[in-house]
């Protein structure tokens, strides 16, 4: 390991030791405020989702806020953390229920071999460049055929929206503090097939509060505008909105893939399977090369979706009635691969989408225009055109030509120019 790995895995392990650390962190998981809310009931719900057998453990379980739901549904639970602080916080918490709660690093779980039916371990695996050898010690905790469940940040994603080959590397030379780990799909099969492990599920989340969306509005990604942080700050109060973006990240988004969201949640079963691996990854390909071509339709994700499509339909559709929902709701879904025909609104909701879809025209409308009236005096040809008395259009007067423009369109259409 280099010593800059190495200072990099020693400032994120001991940046937790901080009693102030955890307070701040116990306290925020425990308010859910803004995106925390939305991020927590993800979470814990995906791996309560996957979680099998009896014995678990949670790797770096924090104030626990991941596993301690787990122990009112039969499980018994172990935890390790390197940070003291974090497992008083985490015994305070637990109120008396019975944890078992060991100091621990890691890439050393103090556990013996094959002991837990599955393993978890939530925003731990994100802070640690060498994924593969802290996964070989959480693999020899578990029993064969138990489960690893656990977050990382998506490098396909990243590489994606920035339209470059981004590496690790580069991320490792950046601040430590702004570190994250970022993982493609291919190498996590190429990691399970090494270590012997079976890929169950790679889930993308976190599209609504970790994904680098892009939008013509913003030169910036969409998720760095403080426009967008300002919708999303609503949903730590505003309930109706959390249970549309709750029903995008579970209902829309975890059956997509990697290159849609941020980040995600990878489960793997100790057990060696390369033949299910490959299968894995040509079905990941096809649904890769299916979202480059447009538009997404529900009908050809119905075998990947969590409901019949036209319950899907109707539950979208009764979120998008209201108007702050249809708002954050269009920006996330025009923006999600870089483009705003990606998918087909009055497919997705019959009722409220047709206003939607009107709304992406008048973007795109509002796109040809901008670009038309910016550009006119290049063309010769039309430049010739808007000559009088042998005097050029000056370029100012493109303020006036775009409103006469949109304002006949809007005529023409009868002002449904949402
Ligand atoms: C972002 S917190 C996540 C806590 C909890 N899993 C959750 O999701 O709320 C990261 C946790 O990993 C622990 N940690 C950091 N480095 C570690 C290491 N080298 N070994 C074990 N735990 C570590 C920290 O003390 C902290 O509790």
């Amino acid at each position: 390991m280099s010593n800059s790995e190495q200072d990099l895995i020693a400032w994120k392990t001991d940046a937790w030791k901080d009693p102030g650390m955890v307070a701040w962190y116990s306290d925020r998981m425990m308010e859910n405020t803004g995106t925390n809310r939305l991020k927590n009931k993800v979470e814990v719900a995906l791996c309560e989702h996957y979680v099998k057998g009896v014995d678990v453990l949670d790797v770096g379980i924090g104030t626990g806020r991941a596993s301690l739901p787990l122990l009112s549904k039969g499980f018994r639970l172990a935890g390790t953390d390197s940070s003291q602080a974090m497992l008083d916080e985490c015994r305070r918490l637990a109120g008396g229920q019975p944890v078992e709660l060991v100091p621990g690093d890691v890439t050393a779980l103090p556990f013996e071999s094959g002991r837990f039916d599955s393993l978890i371990s939530l925003n731990v695996m994100t802070h640690f460049p060498h994924v593969e050898n802290v996964l070989k010690e959480w693999q020899r905790v578990v029993k064969p055929g138990g489960r690893l469940i656990f977050d990382i940040y998506s490098l396909d994603h990243l590489s994606f929206s920035r339209g470059q080959n981004v590496t690790v590397e580069s991320l490792m030379k950046q601040d430590a503090s702004a570190f994250n780990m970022h993982w493609s799909s291919d190498e996590v099969v190429a990691s399970a097939n090494r270590l012997g492990m079976r890929v169950v599920a790679l889930v993308p989340y976190g599209s609504v509060f970790s994904g680098e969306y892009r939008h013509w509005h913003f030169p910036k990604p969409l998720q760095s505008t403080n426009w967008w942080h300002r919708q999303l700050s609503w949903i730590g109060s505003d309930d109706a909105l959390l249970d549309m973006t709750l029903f995008l990240e579970q209902e829309w988004f975890a059956c997509l893939n990697n290159f849609t969201t941020g980040r995600y949640m990878v489960v793997l079963e100790n057990e060696r399977d390369d033949a299910a691996n490959q299968r894995w990854q040509a079905n990941d390909l096809m649904l890769t090369r299916y979202l480059a071509s447009s538009p997404v339709r529900l009908d050809d994700l119905a075998s990947r979706l969590n409901l019949p499509v036209d319950v899907w339909r109707e539950r979208f559709d009764a979120h998008l009635d209201r108007l702050r929902n249809r708002k954050v709701a269009y920006f996330l879904l025009t923006t999600f691969l870089g483009r705003t025909d990606a998918i087909s609104w009055a497919d997705l909701a019959p009722r409220n989408g047709p206003t939607l879809q009107r709304w992406v025209d008048a973007e795109q409308l509002d796109r040809q225009l901008q670009g038309f009236v910016q550009s006119w005096h290049q063309n010769p040809a039309l430049a010739r055109l808007c000559e009088r008395d042998c005097t050029g259009l000056g370029a100012g007067l493109e303020y006036q030509l775009q409103r006469k423009v949109v304002s006949r369109f809007v005529q023409a259409t009868g002002g449904r120019s949402e």
